[in-house]
């Protein structure tokens, strides 16, 4: 059983990896597939700035390249107060690998914001729409 605290703490771990030399934001994730398994992330920027991969997204693509298909949690912290909600594109990348998915998001006080991916990523878009 994975807490959602060892989870946060797993995301505060990955910030601290976080390759941001640009923006100099540095954002740690940190994901719970239905497995139990952990996965992490950290955003890694590049000079051609629209290369840059955010937190949640290496942490979900570390996930599936592992062979997980399932997300049931994800985490996300920065050093901010509010806490940073994932962007847009993070919020579908969730949804692709866990339609009901948990959203934990923290920031410098402490205090942990819960969500569900539905509640950030309403009338989303996904894979049923594609099937014939
Ligand atoms: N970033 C993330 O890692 N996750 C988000 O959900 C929002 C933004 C990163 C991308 C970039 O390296 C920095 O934060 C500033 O946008």
């Amino acid at each position: 059983m994975v807490s959602d605290e060892s989870l946060i703490a797993a995301a505060w771990g990955a910030r601290e990896r976080a390759y941001a030399p640009y923006s100099g934001f540095a954002v740690g994730a940190a994901v719970l597939t239905a497995s139990g398994k952990v996965f992490t992330g950290s955003n890694v920027e590049n000079a051609t700035f629209p290369l840059t991969v955010c937190a949640e997204r290496v942490a979900i693509a570390t996930a599936v390249a592992a062979g997980e298909r399932e997300v049931v949690t994800v985490a996300v912290v920065t050093q901010t107060d509010p806490p940073a909600a994932p962007c847009g594109g993070c919020r579908q990348v969730i949804h692709e690998f866990g339609q009901q998915a948990r959203v934990l998001v923290g920031g410098s006080t402490g205090v942990v914001s819960v969500y569900r991916i539905g509640e950030l990523l309403p009338h989303a878009f996904g894979g049923g729409f594609l099937k014939k």
